[in-house]
Order: structure tokens, then C-alpha cells, then sequence
């Protein structure tokens, strides 16, 4: 009995310990975020992994074309793309608000939608399709560059099935999911960078309960078919959010998708990794975080954080100011691991409500989280500079993985050459940029 009481105290205390310390007035929230290492330290890792992973230390060439070198040679280096994408959940409200549509494309190139894609949303009814609201949305982001994921095709979770589609007998089931996977991807094939096959299998199983063991592994395989150049994802919550959870810790995580891969006709899908990336329920453990995202990456699997955001204690004194810290830290730790190819805000602007968090208010001035994430946006991308070869043409800048154009001119003369490249580790190997202008 003491025992029992025991446990169901001990979080109560330990809640009550972290209130106390939190409420305090000399409360520095950094003094044990990365416990034992100061801030500095665990920043500095971050830097290191940043230049190593994300950045290309080039050096440029430039000579004329009878093999001269041009001293003192200007460059003018001009960022188009980013190999990282950041995105933001995006729904049907989009569609008729100007103003919110030039704000998500002047700075997101990928998307999720909340709920348009999802079989609740484009089949209610039994046998009535609607797709209205997605078509006009994948058009709106086809429009603007901005990739997007198709976000969900099944779900794994009972709630979040369609009374007419939990009534089904497992035969009625999987005639009726086979032909929701082939209306919504043949639909949308091509178009979309990957899919969310079976969201939640590792927290839920409403399908393996009535199809069998192999019923995620069946649909990946189905939609392969279909769209076989579409990454496959699985997505999930509590993977890196929780030390605790007992379904999706990124073992049980990794074990699944091995069996997904290993069903038969399976092992050419294009995987990917889908984190929901839901933190909350403070305070975040940032060395777990760390080493969920490396055993994930040693995969070498795209991963992607599809549905990020921070949620706070309200009654925490200063929740606001301590959920920008540690959005911030999130953002940070995930940028350091080159793996992760995407990271999705979740949500951008209070029309799309704000129960979690927003970047921007109703008439879209940013928050404090606007604000962090715009100067995230701008430290994490190289935009355009300008450097200047030394005596022997020669010249060496770091810059973000991406697409460029550089132009070149030559000091006396003025006569300029222009070339694209694409940087990163394959493209450009040796790092060496060699630039020819006309004398
Ligand atoms: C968009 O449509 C909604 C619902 O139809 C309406 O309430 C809203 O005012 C519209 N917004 C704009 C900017 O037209
Ligand atoms: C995630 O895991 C934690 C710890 O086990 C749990 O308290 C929380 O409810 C989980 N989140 C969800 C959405 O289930
Ligand atoms: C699941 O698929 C495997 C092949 O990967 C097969 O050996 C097994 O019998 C299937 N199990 C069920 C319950 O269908
Ligand atoms: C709340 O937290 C932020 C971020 O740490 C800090 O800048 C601000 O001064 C704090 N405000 C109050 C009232 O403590
Ligand atoms: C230019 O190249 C010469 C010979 O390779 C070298 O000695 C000199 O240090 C170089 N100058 C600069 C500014 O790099
Ligand atoms: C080169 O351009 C600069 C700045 O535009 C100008 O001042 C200079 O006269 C030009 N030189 C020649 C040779 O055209
Ligand atoms: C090469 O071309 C440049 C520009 O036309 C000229 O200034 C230079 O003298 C040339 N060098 C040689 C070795 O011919």
C-alpha cells in the first residue's frame, strides 16, 4: 500500500519540483537544459555539425580564358534555393485570404495540410468524394514552388476513422481502404514529394486489428505501386518528444519500418521518417532528442518533423517567454542533424487557430515564435554576398547547400561570366569552383 501511494505521489512531487524551480525568481532555464554542458558547449557541437553537414567550404578559381589568373576578381553569389526546406501546416482557409497566401509564400517551400487530404475529409459520406479543397490547395502550392505532403491516406488511429468506415466487416474494410488509397494517389501522383501511408501504426493498429499483422506493409506496397518515385512515410508522435513512451521510441520505430521494407515487393520504396516533433509536457529532455535523431539517421533516411510545435503549462509563470526558448532549442538540435530534410511548423498564422502556438496574429504580425523562426530562417540561409579574389584569383567562401548563381567580373575590365551550380558534398566533391571570363 505505502508503496503504491509512493508512486502515484512521486510525479505530483516531481511536477511540484519543476513548478517550484520554474516560478522562481532567478530561474535560468538554460542552467540545466543540457546539464552537464553549459549552453556553449552543447551550442558549439550544434556549429560543428552545421558546417560539416549543411555548409560547403568552396573555393573559387577565377582565370581568363588564356589561363590568367584575374586578381582581385569580384564575386557576386546569389542564393536560389535551400536543400533544407521549412514548411508549415497550411488548410482550406488559405484558399480565399490573399494576404495569408503572400505571407506562407514568401517564406515556406513545403507543406502539410491539417485535415484536407484525410479520408474523413474527402469521402464523409460512403461512395461521395470531394476533393475540392485539396485540389485547389496542391494548386495553390504547385503555383509557388512549395513541396508538399500528402498528409494522410490512412490512419491508423479508430478515432479518426469515418463511422461508416469502422462499421465495415474486414472484407467491406479492405475493399474500401484499397480504393481510397487508389482515388487519392492516383489522383495526386507525381505531384506530391512523399505520402503518410498509415499515420500512428506504432501507437494504433485500427487496421492490423481487423486486416492482419501485415495490413501497413500491404498499403506501402499499394501506393508504391501507384507512385513508386513518392517517398513512403511513416509518422509518428512521442518518438524524440518522450523518454518515457512505450510504443514509439525510435527502436520500436526503426524494427517497424524494417518490416515494412521486408514484405514482399517492398524493398525498393524510397522510405522517409516522419516525427510529428508535438513537445510539450516539460521539461524536454535535449540529450534524448539528440540521440533519438542520430540512431534514426544512421538509417540514412530522410527525416522529416511534420507537425512541430511546443505546448506549455499555462500555469508555469512566463510560459510564452520559456516556449520560445524552447522552440528554439528544438529547432536547433534538429537543424545540427543533417538528416533531417525538412522541419514543418505547426501552425503559422491564428486564422488556422492557435491552441499550441502561431507564428503570426490575426493580421499577421508576427508573434515572439515569428520572430524567432524569421531569424532562423535568415541566419540558416547564405542570400547573396559579395567577395573579392586575392592576388592569384582565388577565393573561399562557406555557403549553405543549395542552388546558386555566381557571377564574376573582372576589376579592370569589366567583362563578367555567370555560372549555376549546385552545391553540396556530390555535386561539388573537391569544392573547387573554376570560373573562366572572356578578357
Ligand atoms: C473566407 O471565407 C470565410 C468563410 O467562407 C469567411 O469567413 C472569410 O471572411 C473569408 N475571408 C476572406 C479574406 O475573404
Ligand atoms: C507521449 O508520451 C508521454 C509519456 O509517456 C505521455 O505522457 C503523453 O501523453 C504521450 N502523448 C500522447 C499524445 O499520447
Ligand atoms: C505477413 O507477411 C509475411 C511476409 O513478409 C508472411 O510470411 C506472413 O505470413 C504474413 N502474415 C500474415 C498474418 O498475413
Ligand atoms: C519571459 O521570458 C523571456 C525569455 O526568456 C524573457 O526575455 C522575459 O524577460 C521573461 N519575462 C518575464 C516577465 O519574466
Ligand atoms: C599565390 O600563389 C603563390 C604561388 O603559388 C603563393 O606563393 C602565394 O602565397 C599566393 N598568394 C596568395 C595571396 O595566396
Ligand atoms: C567598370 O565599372 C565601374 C563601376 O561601374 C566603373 O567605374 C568603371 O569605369 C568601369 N570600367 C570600365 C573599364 O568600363
Ligand atoms: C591573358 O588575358 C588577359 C586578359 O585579356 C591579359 O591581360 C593577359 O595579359 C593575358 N595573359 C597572357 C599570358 O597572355
Amino acid at each position: 500500500m505505502k508503496t503504491l501511494i509512493i508512486i502515484f505521489l512521486l510525479p505530483c512531487i516531481l511536477l511540484f519540483l519543476v513548478h517550484a524551480q520554474v516560478n522562481d525568481d532567478n530561474f535560468d532555464p538554460y542552467a540545466t537544459l543540457f546539464s552537464p554542458y553549459t549552453k556553449q558547449e552543447w551550442r558549439s557541437y550544434q556549429e560543428k555539425k552545421i558546417n560539416e553537414g549543411r555548409k560547403t567550404e568552396l573555393t573559387f578559381e577565377v582565370s581568363y580564358v588564356n589561363g590568367t589568373k584575374v586578381k582581385g576578381a569580384k564575386l557576386y553569389i546569389k542564393q536560389l534555393t535551400s536543400d533544407f526546406h521549412w514548411g508549415c501546416g497550411m488548410t482550406h482557409r488559405i484558399l480565399n485570404n490573399t494576404a495569408y497566401k503572400k505571407w506562407f509564400a514568401s517564406r515556406f517551400t513545403a507543406a502539410d495540410f491539417h485535415n484536407e487530404l484525410k479520408w474523413y475529409w474527402t469521402e464523409a459520406t460512403r461512395g461521395q468524394e470531394n476533393y475540392a479543397d485539396p485540389d485547389a490547395m496542391i494548386k495553390f502550392a504547385d503555383e509557388h514552388g512549395i513541396i508538399v505532403r500528402g498528409h494522410t491516406i490512412l490512419w491508423d488511429d479508430v478515432k479518426y476513422n469515418q463511422k461508416w468506415v469502422r462499421k465495415l466487416s474486414p472484407e467491406q474494410l479492405l475493399e474500401a481502404a484499397n480504393r481510397r488509397v487508389d482515388s487519392v494517389v492516383n489522383r495526386y501522383k507525381g505531384r506530391l514529394i512523399g505520402w503518410d501511408v498509415m499515420n500512428e501504426n506504432l501507437h494504433h493498429n485500427f487496421f492490423e486489428k481487423r486486416l492482419g499483422k501485415n495490413a501497413s506493409s500491404m498499403f506501402f506496397n499499394r501506393v508504391h505501386k501507384i507512385d513508386p518515385n513518392a517517398i513512403l512515410f511513416m509518422n509518428e508522435f512521442n518518438t524524440t518528444e518522450h523518454v518515457h513512451d512505450e510504443y514509439a521510441p525510435p527502436v520500436k520505430y526503426l524494427r517497424r519500418m524494417k518490416k515494412i521494407q521486408s514484405f514482399p515487393g517492398n524493398s525498393e520504396i524510397k522510405m522517409g521518417i516522419g516525427l510529428e516533433s508535438h513537445y510539450g509536457a516539460e521539461p524536454i529532455d535535449f540529450h534524448y532528442v539528440r540521440s533519438s535523431l542520430d540512431s534514426l539517421s544512421q538509417t540514412g533516411l530522410p527525416i522529416w518533423l511534420t507537425e512541430l510545435d511546443v505546448k506549455m503549462d499555462p500555469n508555469l509563470r512566463n510560459s510564452s517567454g520559456l516556449q520560445v526558448i524552447y522552440l528554439e532549442e528544438i529547432l536547433r538540435e534538429s537543424f545540427s542533424h543533417e538528416a533531417v530534410k525538412a522541419m514543418i511548423i505547426w501552425t503559422g498564422a491564428s486564422i488556422d487557430g492557435c491552441d499550441v502556438m502561431c507564428m503570426a496574429d490575426e493580421n499577421l504580425v508576427n508573434t515572439p515564435i515569428g520572430d524567432l523562426i524569421d531569424g532562423l530562417m535568415e541566419e540558416w540561409r547564405t542570400g547573396e554576398i559579395e567577395a573579392m579574389a586575392d592576388f592569384n584569383g582565388s577565393c573561399q567562401v562557406s555557403v549553405f547547400n543549395g542552388g546558386y548563381e555566381v557571377k564574376v567580373v573582372d576589376p579592370v575590365s569589366n567583362a563578367s561570366s555567370c555560372v549555376s551550380l549546385k552545391v553540396d558534398k556530390v555535386s561539388i566533391p573537391d569544392k573547387m569552383v573554376h570560373v573562366q571570363i572572356m578578357g
